[in-house]
């Protein structure tokens, strides 16, 4: 597995996403046996960087993630995120990224994950009620006390990154980027005068883009995808024709959609490293395979000319804590 930086930080160019195996999707906590073996061949596979959450369970999936990294820390950039809940009373639901909230969040992270250190700690969401500066200042105290190498943010925009920058150099953007899902485009230019990395989550957009959701019955009530607007109704049946197309792009390929999505994500760029969710071994090699998938320029501009999906990635509520 090839390795890209992030900011000063080195990991594999293709990462895993932990959060399904506890959190969001149909099926999430039901076998942690499995999810552990897969987070196992990763490591065999050389990918390094490991994606959780205090949020996701909540802690469930960071006490997971610490079980199967158990001997095995070395082999780990390990990537962690406040702010989505608060440790100073805030109401369930608001944002909480105050420095009194982040110093209590990072020691239950470290105690879950079963480690001194956390090699990435991102901000999950920014929290307008506390300014960026005050926010990264208390991330890079914990940088000082060793419990934090580096310093990541999420679904951040350009003046906020702008701004943390200058409080601690931020390592990694962390927002949704894959073949449907392009905006952060905009903010390449910004990330590369920076030097920040972008770790692009979803992108396989929830698994969508694989092909194999067929039929909005493909997940209960409580997925997430019940409630985002390219997974249901009339979009949902829109966008088979943009799943479709994009299998035709990789039987040409002689690639699954998957890799294919993974494959043009890695084309963009040398600071670009998408984390695929899966809770699976066979799909954990299916997708790491796509390391070794070049793709023609003739298969890019194909990409590049999908149909456009129909429908906001996220529902109202989700869109209202992301910054543009
Ligand atoms: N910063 C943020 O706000 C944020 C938001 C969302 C996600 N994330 C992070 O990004 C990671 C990845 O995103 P994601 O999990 O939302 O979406 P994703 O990686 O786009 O897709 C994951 C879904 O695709 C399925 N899948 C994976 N590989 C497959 C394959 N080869 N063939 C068919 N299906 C496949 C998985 O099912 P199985 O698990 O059943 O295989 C899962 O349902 C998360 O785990 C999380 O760590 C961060």
């Amino acid at each position: 597995m090839r390795t890209i930086q992030l900011g000063d930080l080195t990991v594999s160019r293709i990462g895993l996403g932990c959060m399904g195996m506890s959190f969001a999707y149909t099926g999430a906590g039901t076998d942690d046996a499995e999810s552990i073996r897969t987070i196992h061949r990763a490591l065999d596979l050389g990918v390094t960087l490991l994606d959780t959450a205090e949020v996701y369970g909540p802690f469930t999936n960071e006490e997971l993630v610490g079980r199967a990294i158990r001997g095995r820390r070395d082999q780990v950039v390990l990537a962690t995120k406040y702010g989505f809940l608060s440790h100073t009373g805030r109401p369930s639901g608001q944002l909480d990224s105050s420095p009194a909230s982040i110093r209590n969040a990072v020691d239950g992270s470290l105690r879950r994950l079963g480690t001194d250190h956390i090699d990435l700690y991102y901000q999950h969401r920014v929290d307008p009620t506390v300014p960026i500066e005050d926010t990264i200042g208390a991330v890079a105290e914990l940088v000082q006390q060793g419990k934090v190498r580096h310093i990541g943010l999420s679904e951040a925009w350009a003046d906020t990154i702008r701004r943390a920058h200058a409080v601690h150099p931020i390592a990694a953007l962390q927002s949704e980027y894959s073949l449907w899902t392009r905006d952060q485009e905009e903010l390449l230019p910004l990330l590369r005068e920076l030097g920040v990395g972008l770790v692009a989550y979803s992108p396989l957009g929830h698994g969508f883009l694989t092909g194999t959701i067929r039929s909005e019955s493909d997940f209960g009530p409580d997925d997430f995808r019940a409630t985002n607007p390219r997974f249901t109704g009339e979009n949902f049946q829109r966008n088979l024709a943009l799943a479709d197309e994009l299998r035709a792009i990789a039987d040409q390929a002689a690639a699954t959609p998957a890799q294919v999505a993974l494959a043009w994500l890695l084309a963009q760029g040398d600071d670009i490293a998408p984390i695929p969710g899966t809770k699976r071994v066979s799909r954990l090699e299916e997708n790491v395979a796509a390391d070794d998938l070049v793709l023609t320029p003739a298969q890019i501009a194909a990409l590049d000319a999908l149909t456009p999906p129909a429908g906001g990635h996220h529902n109202e509520a989700q869109m209202r804590l992301i910054q543009r």
